[in-house]
């Protein structure tokens, strides 16, 4: 069986499509954290992230590779481990800006399919379960109220020692929203046979516990 999980940036895909794997001893892909390390690369090597043909040749002639290491992803871009990199918010800003290229888009499509080969995966993004995986046997699409999912962000940000503001946090998150929806190739948007799960005002483990009911209703009813 595999799970797709979509929805918006702040919504738990990554918290809850892990544990969901875990509880399952299934794969976990997070295909945000490959546009992330490609927008690492483009800031890093300060290649005009404005050139889709620049940004998608950086793509082509290099590989992205997601490990498993002590029950964590590792990301790396080439044999540079980017994993902690990848989280800043100049990586946020670039990452939504290439994943906006059908020509990236593209590349990074027959990757996740690649990798979802095998089977039993958890894959969370924006477009798994209407583009890379439209036959995955569960399809869940997460999401929140922008206020939750900016207050998750900011205490994010207040435990690693920073100091960011509540209302920047909504109005970074609206903006990203905006991109990841309207852009014109495999834009944010539930598939038709996925499961909506809103998670404004519920814990992570209630969460967990009702995308693993689903998995069970559809795994029996697949005997
Ligand atoms: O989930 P995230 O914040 O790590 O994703 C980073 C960016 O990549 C975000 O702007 C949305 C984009 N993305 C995408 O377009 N398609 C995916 N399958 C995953 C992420």
């Amino acid at each position: 069986m595999n799970i797709a999980i979509d929805g918006p940036a702040g919504a738990g895909k990554s918290t809850v499509a892990q544990q969901v794997a875990g509880k399952l001893g299934y794969l976990y892909i997070d295909t945000g954290s490959m546009y992330r390390a490609l927008a690492w690369a483009v800031h890093h090597y300060e290649i005009p992230v404005d050139n889709e043909e620049e940004v998608s040749r950086l793509l082509e002639k290099n590989t992205i590779r997601l490990e498993r290491d002590q029950g964590e992803q590792r990301v790396f871009w080439n044999d540079t481990d980017v994993t902690r990199l990848i989280r800043t918010p100049e990586v946020s800003e670039y990452a939504s800006i290439v994943a906006s290229y059908p020509a990236v888009r593209e590349q990074m499509l027959v990757l996740q399919r690649k990798m979802a080969q095998r089977g039993n995966v958890v894959m969370d993004g924006r477009d798994i379960g209407t583009h890379v995986l439209p036959d995955a046997e569960v399809k869940i699409f997460l999401t929140a109220s922008i206020q939750e999912r900016a207050r998750r962000r900011w205490s994010e940000l207040r435990a690693k020692g920073n100091d960011p503001q509540l209302s920047d946090m909504e109005k970074e998150i609206a903006e990203r929203d905006h991109r990841d929806m309207n852009r014109e190739v495999a834009p944010l948007r539930q598939a038709e046979d996925a499961v909506l799960v809103d998670t404004t005002g519920i814990s992570i483990e209630q969460v967990v516990d009702r995308i693993l009911q689903i998995c069970y209703r559809t795994g029996e009813s697949q005997l």
